[in-house]
């Protein structure tokens, strides 16, 4: 199929990218760059030895977003474009509203307009905010506790009503929990602008020396150890669950929301245990307080990503932490 995948230059869209093109599709990248950098793009060709195009262009601009479409016959969009920090949502949740939704009205104005009606959508376990239970099932209740989330949350349901007026359209809706590492050839990673605000990228930016230690934000919170409980999920399983999203579009239209996650909880503190022994190096850290909006236990019930998509995430804490440290330790400095 010939895929356009908005934000591919980003974290998780880079690794999808290389994914989809190992499985044979044709993709088309569509990118601002504002949260990521074009050498992914070239470092992914590298490694799957085949073409990609892409376009430096921000959703928002309808006029150049529709010269794409005229210039392609895409089959399915994937779209991951958006901005993602939760704090920062919080800071400016104008610059959220505009970017993230007016960005997916266009694109998907534009789809409908050219016949393009299969979309898997990357959206977040952030819609869930604090769960009444775990592990979360798809079917429980929604409820975003910051303007990042509520974005997700609004252009789900902005899919959901454009299906309700139009059942052509095929639609994956892809809840994350916390994608971590990289691909094997540590090639491509994660690398965040700024200061990361994520626990992964921290710790890497210890273990390499960019950071002096780690914050733990709370070992007060109701787990085994007192620190907050994740699914963190290797990015490579989340890659290839978007292609197993696209073929479940071809072969059971509809719209379905599934979660992308491992099942299993990992703490803060056995993050850091495990990305010691997979770097080889300390990682000095300071308990601090808790950070403001953070909840104590989130994980997935992945049964229904398993049922219908066929997928279920194959790696492990320790892949994960083995794969981001080749990652970082071969570019301190990210892609710069
Ligand atoms: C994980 C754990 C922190 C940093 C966020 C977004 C979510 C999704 C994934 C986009 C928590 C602790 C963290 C640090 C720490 N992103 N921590 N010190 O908050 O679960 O989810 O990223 O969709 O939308 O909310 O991930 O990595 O920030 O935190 O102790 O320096 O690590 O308290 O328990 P989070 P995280």
């Amino acid at each position: 199929m010939n895929i356009l995948v908005t934000g591919g230059a980003g974290y998780i869209g880079s690794h999808t990218c290389l994914s989809l093109l190992e499985a044979g599709h044709d993709v088309c990248v569509a990118d601002n760059f504002s949260n990521s950098k074009e050498a992914p793009l070239s470092r992914i060709q590298e490694i799957t030895g085949r073409r990609l195009q892409f376009y430096r262009i921000d959703l928002t601009q309808k006029a150049s977003l529709s010269r794409v479409f005229e210039s392609h016959r895409f089959d399915a969009v994937i779209h991951f474009a958006g901005l993602k920090a939760v704090g920062e949502s919080v800071r400016v949740p104008l610059a959220y509203y505009y970017n993230n939704i007016v960005g997916s009205l266009v694109l998907f104005e534009l789809m409908g307009a050219y016949g393009v009606k299969n979309i898997v959508f990357s959206s977040s376990a952030t819609v869930y905010g604090e769960p009444e239970k775990v592990p979360i099932q798809e079917s429980f209740p929604v409820c975003p506790t910051n303007p990042y989330g509520r974005t997700k949350l609004y252009i789900e349901n902005i899919l959901r009503d454009l299906y309700a007026a139009d059942p052509q359209w095929n639609i994956a809706i892809l809840r994350y929990f916390n994608p971590v590492g990289a691909h094997p050839s540590g090639r491509i990673g994660e690398d965040p602008n700024d200061i990361p605000n994520n626990l992964m990228p921290f710790i890497s930016q210890v273990a390499v020396g960019k950071q002096p230690a780690l914050f733990v934000y709370g070992n007060d919170y109701p787990t085994h150890d007192g620190t907050g409980v994740r699914d963190y999920i290797h990015v490579m399983d989340l890659a290839e669950g978007h292609v197993h999203a696209l073929n479940r579009l071809r072969a059971d239209p509809g719209l379905a929301t599934y979660n992308l996650g491992t099942g299993r909880g990992a703490s803060v503190l056995e993050m850091i245990a495990a990305f010691e022994k997979a770097s080889g190096k300390p990682i000095p850290y300071k308990i601090a307080s808790r950070r403001e909006g953070d909840i104590a236990v989130c994980y997935a019930d992945p049964a229904l990503a398993e049922k219908e998509l066929g997928w279920t995430a194959k790696r492990g804490i320790n892949e994960m932490c083995e794969d981001a440290w080749r990652w970082q330790s071969k570019n301190p400095d990210g892609y710069t």
